[in-house]
């Protein structure tokens, strides 16, 4: 809830200042959250970070699509059960903007992705 929060915050503060680099602030947004616990640009990015990092990362560190299946399946619908097949997760999680809800262009269930 509070991430969340801070996620809005952050967002609105990025539209005020009209920011045209999206690194201007930080906060809330999923790479600053895994800095916050501790880890790196690296844990994503190989190398220097200029460029988008892929999906590889986030599978071996989160249990693929199977792990993240298992994760969330208690909810009343599951977002890492998609019968479209495999999604990459970063068509729902983005690092350095706000988060998408992949499914909303079909359905209505208001996913809060984080
Ligand atoms: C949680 C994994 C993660 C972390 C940590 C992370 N990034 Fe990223 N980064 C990504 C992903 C994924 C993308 C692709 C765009 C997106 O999903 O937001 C990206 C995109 C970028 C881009 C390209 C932006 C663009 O629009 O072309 C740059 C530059 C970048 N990251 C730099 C950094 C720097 C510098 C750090 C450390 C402060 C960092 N990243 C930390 C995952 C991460
Ligand atoms: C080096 C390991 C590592 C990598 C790489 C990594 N994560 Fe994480 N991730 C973590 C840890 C540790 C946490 C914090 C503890 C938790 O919530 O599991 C976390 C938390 C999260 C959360 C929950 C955030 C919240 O607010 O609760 C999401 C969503 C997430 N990661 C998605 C991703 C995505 C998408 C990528 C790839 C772009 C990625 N992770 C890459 C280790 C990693
Ligand atoms: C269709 C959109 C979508 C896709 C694709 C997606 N996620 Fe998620 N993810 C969500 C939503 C929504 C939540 C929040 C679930 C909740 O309400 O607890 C979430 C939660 C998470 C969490 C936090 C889970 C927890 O309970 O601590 C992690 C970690 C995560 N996702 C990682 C990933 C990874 C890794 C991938 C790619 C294999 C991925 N997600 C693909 C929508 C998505
Ligand atoms: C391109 C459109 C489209 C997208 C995107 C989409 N779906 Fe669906 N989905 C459908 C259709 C069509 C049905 C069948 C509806 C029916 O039979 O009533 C369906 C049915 C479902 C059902 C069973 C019926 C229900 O409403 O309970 C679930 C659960 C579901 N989708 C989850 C998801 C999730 C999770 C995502 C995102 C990862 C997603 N869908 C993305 C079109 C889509």
């Amino acid at each position: 809830m509070k991430n969340r929060f801070v996620l809005f915050i952050s967002v609105l503060a990025l539209s005020f200042a009209g920011a045209g680099t999206v690194f201007a602030n930080q906060e809330g947004f999923l790479s600053d959250i895994h800095i916050k616990n501790g880890l790196d640009c690296n844990s994503c990015h190989e190398g220097k970070p200029k460029k988008e990092a892929g999906i590889q990362a986030c599978l071996d560190c989160h249990g693929g699509y199977d792990g993240m299946y298992e994760k969330t399946k208690a909810l009343h619908i599951n977002p890492h059960d998609a019968h479209e097949g495999d999604i990459e997760c970063n068509e729902c999680h983005k690092s350095h903007s706000t988060s998408i809800d992949y499914c909303a262009s079909c359905h209505s269930f208001d996913f809060k992705v984080p």
